[in-house]
């Protein structure tokens, strides 16, 4: 299993999402009440992403007429068609058992645990001067 750093924690608070790329696949990281989940961020209906997606809750009704709302915020919408998706599942609720989105996990790990890998980027001093950050070239 490869791993992927994706982002210090504190710059994903609840509430708010990131769309990373992993192996060349956007992939969409949500931060709902504290708790990360990662999915495919291409809808498998017509391949829109579904970072735009607004997240709504999940509503059944036993009884025409009554209706009742669970789950707030877990399930995701498509912006293009409004397919919905579980984000505990990747399951779409249109046709779950033949639709659903790669699912992947998500964690949040101690920094010390991290590995330094083989590549190197080019790096440049920064500092503040006068409130403005000042990035040195050569
Ligand atoms: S592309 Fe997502 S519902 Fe159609």
């Amino acid at each position: 299993m490869v791993r992927h750093v994706i982002a210090p924690a504190k710059d994903l608070p609840a509430g708010n999402r990131i769309r990373v790329m992993i192996d060349g696949k956007p992939v969409l990281v949500l931060n709902i009440k504290g708790e990360l989940f990662a999915l495919s961020d291409t809808c498998p209906h017509r391949g829109a992403s579904l970072s735009g997606g607004i997240l709504t809750g999940h509503v059944v009704s036993e009884t025409p007429g009554e209706y009742k709302y669970s789950r707030a915020g877990e399930i995701l919408r498509c912006p293009w068609h409004a397919w919905e998706f579980d984000v505990r599942t990747g399951r779409s609720w249109c046709d779950p058992k033949r639709m659903r989105l790669m699912q992947l996990d998500v964690k949040i790990e101690p920094g010390a645990s991290l590995v330094e890998g083989p590549y190197k980027t080019e790096t440049f001093p920064v500092r503040i001067e006068d409130d403005y950050i000042v990035i040195e070239t050569t």
